[in-house]
């Protein structure tokens, strides 16, 4: 079983890896930090799985075509984990349109592109693909337009993409984390006066149980996971009390950013 996943050098990506690794998968690993691809591709070794490390910037498209060719290589992919991402932290009038279009580019460009690319090889493994969405594609929170706006996309891709090829056997699987104990806020982009969210989310979710739950929901053939009944809780709320959410969101825009 080859799995390929993006932005495995940290976070989500990394904890992924390992847990297909545990399993014994083959996992190809994408990510810019070459060094710290083959530490985690060390790590998987050491659980009994085997590791590639494929380096490389996942907007690049000659990128992306060795990642894919390397899963070939293998055999085929069954799995596609569409991981790689970033936050970007801004109000309305500071979001830079340049920034917001890398943004997309990362989040949204790339995860269609390589679905694009691997697309023959899960269909005749009738494999999965796995799209690294957030509580933030279903509810959009203030100083989070630029990021909502690109896991937005990314549902509505995704939700179209399941329908298509749900009869060629390939199944989506979009997995909506809350907070997560990751490097995500540290990496994230800010607007010029956007001073917060420079520590850990005392809220968040350990990347371990993330990957678990989609670990399980891959083996399950699920088509979305909310990891933490925080996501749940949101999610109900925003289909079923939209007015109650509106009121919420809106006394949110009047406290300061969290530190
Ligand atoms: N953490 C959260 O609170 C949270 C909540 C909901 C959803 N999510 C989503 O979960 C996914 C993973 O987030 P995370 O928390 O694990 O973030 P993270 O700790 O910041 O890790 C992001 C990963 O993406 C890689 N990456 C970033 N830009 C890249 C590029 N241009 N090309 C290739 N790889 C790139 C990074 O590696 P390099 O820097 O080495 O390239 C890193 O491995 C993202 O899609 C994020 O939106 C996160």
């Amino acid at each position: 079983m080859s799995t390929v996943i993006t932005g495995a050098s940290m976070g989500i990506g990394r904890a992924l890896a390992l847990a297909w690794g545990a399993r014994g998968a083959t996992v190809v690993l994408s990510a810019r930090s070459a060094d710290k691809l083959t530490e985690v591709a060390r790590e998987v070794e050491s659980r009994g799985g085997r590791a590639l490390v494929i380096a490389g910037d996942v907007t690049d498209p000659a990128h992306r075509r060795a990642l894919v060719d390397a899963a070939l290589a293998q055999g085929g992919v069954d799995v596609l984990v569409n991981n790689a991402g970033r936050g970007y932290y801004a109000t309305v009038p500071e979001i830079d349109l340049a920034a917001l279009r890398a943004l997309f580019e990362l989040n949204v460009l790339a995860p269609l592109a390589l679905t694009q690319l691997a697309l023959s090889s899960l269909r005749e493994r009738k494999g999965t693909v796995v799209m690294l969405s957030s509580v933030a594609g279903v509810v959009a929170a203030p100083r989070y337009a630029a990021y909502s706006a690109s896991k937005f996309a990314l549902e509505g891709l995704s939700m179209a993409m399941r329908a298509e090829l749900a009869k060629d056997g390939v199944r989506v699987l979009v997995v909506r984390p809350g907070p997560v104990d990751t490097p995500f806020r540290q990496n994230a982009e800010r607007g010029k006066h956007e001073t917060g969210y420079t520590r850990p989310d005392p809220r968040a979710q350990p990347a371990e149980e993330v990957a678990r739950r989609t670990l399980l929901a891959v083996e399950r053939g699920r088509a979305v996971d909310e990891t933490s009944l925080f996501v749940r809780f949101a999610s109900v709320v925003a289909r079923h009390a939209p007015p109650a959410m509106r009121s919420a969101l809106a006394r949110m825009a009047q406290r300061p950013p969290p530190a």
